[in-house]
């Protein structure tokens, strides 16, 4: 690299693909002045971490866990299975996979407590808002759980966690729909048994459509990890504090309620509730082109040609509305997304449906509300976030995060007190 301010050239060697930022710093102009520093917000060309969880290429609609094709992994995997090789790095053995399964399953009941703390909330308190808290609150339910250095503390609090979320994310819908809460039935699989304490009433056994069964654990699937995106980033921002996990992913849960994350699929149903017609796309698109608003469920930080994602879950699509009917957004948005693949302003942005265009549909029709589409992300983003957080409290190469800054404020001002500012 060549200095242009001082003519100074450096060697920087190339690693993986990329240069190391300290590497960046000992390129300065005196000694006065600090090094050279990358300017990056959104760390959109920055690598934070060496991971092996998650495989991602943009540009050809790839991802992978842990090596597997995620089209694969939908088909022939499970979400238990998935979690599995997330958190450990391999597919389990039948005598693994069966104690994993136990291990989750007895786990899933809450301390009593977490229901008194629950019903503290407002009526209308959205779901997201009570996982949050309450994936937080557990922090001081489990408090050997901040031992973050001791590998068998770790499994407990993962194993607690993705049993858990289920039935906090479940007694967060019953709470707003002011129902009694349902307790796990460990007989069911996970998924079944989310769907139960979701939707029982007063039957003795609850028993959903399989094909309901199959699309929720594929949307799971779907929404398992994502290297490092929004959420996962906070996760390990603040994992890297070496607070506990479930303060870690109660982070995570924050950062995944926003709009342009985890909201997005809720937004969508929004906007296509908006447009309410095929006649009124015309005149929508007219308003994204001119920046009036965002195509909701369209574009990706990282895939720029297709999601994958989104391709299986068109498919998830259909094998739901053979249950449940179809849902009449359904074809507003199949309209949408034809009108935009081929109009200049998308295809020249690389803009395509992403994993939230047709999630949202899915969710409308097993009848959750829109404020419940994150929660549901959120189980599902579990055992990813557990992945990255135990890679990274693994990882001896990480320190806590601290981005730099470019100062752009005043300097060295003399304070005036008020009584003085304020006397004219
Ligand atoms: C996901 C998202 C935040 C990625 O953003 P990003 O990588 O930072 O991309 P940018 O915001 O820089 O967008 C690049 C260009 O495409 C446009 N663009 C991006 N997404 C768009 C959308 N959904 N609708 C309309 N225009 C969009 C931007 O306006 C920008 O245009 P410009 O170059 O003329 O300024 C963004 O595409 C978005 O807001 N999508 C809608 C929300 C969503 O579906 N999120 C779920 C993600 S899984």
């Amino acid at each position: 690299m060549r200095d242009n301010r001082t003519g100074q050239e450096y060697d920087v060697p190339i690693v993986d693909g990329t240069i190391k930022a300290a590497d960046v710093g000992k390129i300065r102009t005196d000694e006065e002045n600090p090094g050279l520093a990358v300017y990056d917000p959104g760390f959109v060309n920055t690598a934070s971490c060496r991971s092996s969880v998650t495989y991602i290429d943009g540009e050809k609609g790839i991802l992978e866990y842990r090596g597997y094709p995620i089209e694969q992994l939908a088909e022939h995997s499970n979400f238990l299975e998935v979690a599995y090789l997330l958190v450990h790095g391999h597919l389990p053995s039948k005598a693994e996979y069966d104690a994993w399964e136990h291990e989750i399953t007895y786990h899933t009941f809450v301390h009593e407590n977490v229901k008194g703390f629950m019903e503290g909330f407002r009526y209308d308190a959205h779901p997201m808002g009570i996982l949050m808290a309450s994936v937080g609150a557990l922090s001081t339910f489990y408090p050997e759980s901040r031992n973050i250095s001791d590998a068998d503390n770790r499994h407990m609090q993962i194993v607690r966690m993705i049993a858990k979320m289920p039935t906090l994310g479940a007694w967060a819908f019953r709470n707003a729909q002011g129902k009694p809460y349902v307790y796990p039935d460990n007989e069911l699989s996970y998924t079944e048994n989310f769907l139960a304490m979701l939707f029982k009433m007063s039957e003795k056994k609850f028993e959903a459509d399989e094909r309901l069964v199959k699309a929720l654990d594929v949307l799971f699937i779907l929404h398992a990890d994502h290297e490092q995106n929004c959420s996962t980033n906070a996760v390990r921002s603040v994992g890297s504090s070496q607070v506990d996990p479930y303060s870690a992913v109660a982070a995570g849960i924050g950062a995944l309620y926003g709009p342009l994350h985890g909201g997005a699929n809720e937004a969508v149903l929004r906007m296509l509730r908006r447009i309410g017609s095929k006649e009124n796309i015309p005149a929508f698109i007219e308003g994204v082109k001119n920046g009036n608003e965002r195509l909701m469920g369209f574009g990706h930080r990282v895939y720029k040609n297709f999601d994958p994602r989104a391709t299986i879950i068109k498919k998830a699509c259909d094998d739901v509305f053979e249950v449940t009917g179809v849902n009449p957004l359904l074809e507003i948005a199949k309209e949408l997304e034809k009108i935009a693949l081929e109009d200049e302003y998308f295809v020249k942005r690389k803009l395509y449906p992403n994993v939230d265009f047709y999630s949202g549909l899915i969710y409308e029709a097993f009848q959750f509300p829109p404020e419940m589409f994150t929660v549901l992300f959120a189980i599902g983003r579990t055992p990813g976030w557990l992945a990255q957080w135990l890679e990274l409290v693994q990882d001896k190469e990480q320190k806590i995060a601290r981005p730099k800054q470019i100062y752009t404020g005043d300097r060295g001002l003399d304070f005036v007190p008020a009584a003085e500012r304020w006397k004219q």
